[in-house]
């Protein structure tokens, strides 16, 4: 299928790129400005993102836009286009037609592509479980495994999932359990005393991507202390040289508090240390509700969203440059 631009500010932008590049072509200029800059102009929540065996960059976005699974894609990772195609055309039997939430996708060693994602379970209606697919080209399609990765729905649900390699090639998938969505109401749901965990769990897979090794494993949790608010989710994990960073967000999406975070460890399994001073918030930005960050495991760039507008209806994706120095992540 032949991408499609959709009729956007951004789109008018792209096609003026080469004539800007031209008149902006001064080394000085070419530095770009500090900050995230946007990439979609269109609602694209939880980006993630891959760089495929063609070179290109591929995003992948919550539903919307009529699509269970968006995919974006860019040659300089820079501007992007969003494709007008569905990655995730049927389902598996364990889940609905709605709620496909923060996919991403890894590529194998043998070239093929899977897919991690959230969608609803049929056995338990606004809870989710993570699933994951397959497929031989990077935009898909990806058809299901019929298996979920993870479900835990005794606490809630398993939402978020991020793919990571580590360096001895081990795959792992982390993710979120979903414990606001059995919350006490307030805030996100977890505002009201008890408040519950949301915890973020390490789960080892196979060569495949998606056979689970082993039992999940909890490397993070919300803490009042720590000022997360109702929870921390979003999670994705890379290596820079020996430090696992694991980016995540804390409090309700749709409060200016949300923003991404990171903590770190000697070993992929932790105890991970939290920074809590934010790398990306409102504060440090100026965008609306900035969070659901990923990070490329070459460390030095990422895509997050924030709200397109005041109306805080449609979440864009934004890009921003990463500087990782020891322990310390920032924006570049
Ligand atoms: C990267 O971060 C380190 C440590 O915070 C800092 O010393 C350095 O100047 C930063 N580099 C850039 C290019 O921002």
């Amino acid at each position: 299928m032949q991408p499609f631009s959709i009729a956007s500010p951004s789109t008018w932008a792209l096609l003026a790129l080469p004539f800007l590049s031209s008149v902006l072509g001064s080394p000085l200029l070419q530095q770009r400005a500090k900050g995230p800059w946007k990439g979609l102009d269109t609602n694209f929540p939880d980006p993630s993102f891959m760089k495929a065996a063609d070179g290109k960059w591929y995003a992948f976005g919550t539903n919307g836009n009529g699509k269970r699974v968006q995919v974006a894609r860019s040659d300089d990772f820079n501007t992007w286009t969003l494709l007008d195609v569905e990655a995730l055309p049927t389902l598996a039997s364990w889940e609905t037609n709605i709620d496909h939430w923060a996919p991403d996708v890894v590529m194998l060693d043998n070239g093929k592509y899977v897919m991690y994602y959230s969608g609803e379970a049929k056995s338990d209606l606004r809870h989710h479980c993570v699933g994951t697919a397959v497929s031989d080209k990077p935009a898909g399609p990806y058809v299901p495994n019929e298996t979920p990765l993870s479900c835990r729905l005794d606490r809630g649900g398993s939402i978020d999932p991020a793919g990571f390699k580590d360096k001895d090639g081990s795959r792992y998938v982390v993710f979120k359990v979903d414990g606001n969505s059995k919350g006490h109401g307030g805030d996100c749901n977890n505002g009201v005393e008890p408040l519950v965990g949301t915890p973020i769990l390490l789960q080892k897979v196979g060569a495949d991507g998606f056979t689970p090794v082993g039992d999940a494993v909890e490397i993070l949790d919300r803490n009042t202390a720590d000022n997360d608010g109702p929870l921390v989710e979003a999670p994705n994990l890379i290596l820079h040289g020996d430090t696992y960073f694991l980016f995540y967000s804390t409090h309700c999406f749709t409060d200016p508090k949300y923003d991404v975070r990171y903590a770190t460890a000697s070993s992929i399994t932790g105890p991970y240390t939290k920074n809590n001073n934010p790398m990306i918030s409102a504060a440090n930005t100026g965008l609306l509700s900035p969070g659901g960050g990923t990070v490329c495991g070459c460390g030095d760039r990422m895509l997050l969203h924030a709200f397109c507008t005041e109306e805080r209806t449609d979440r864009c994706m934004y890009v921003a440059d990463v500087n990782i120095s020891g322990k310390t992540a920032s924006l570049a």
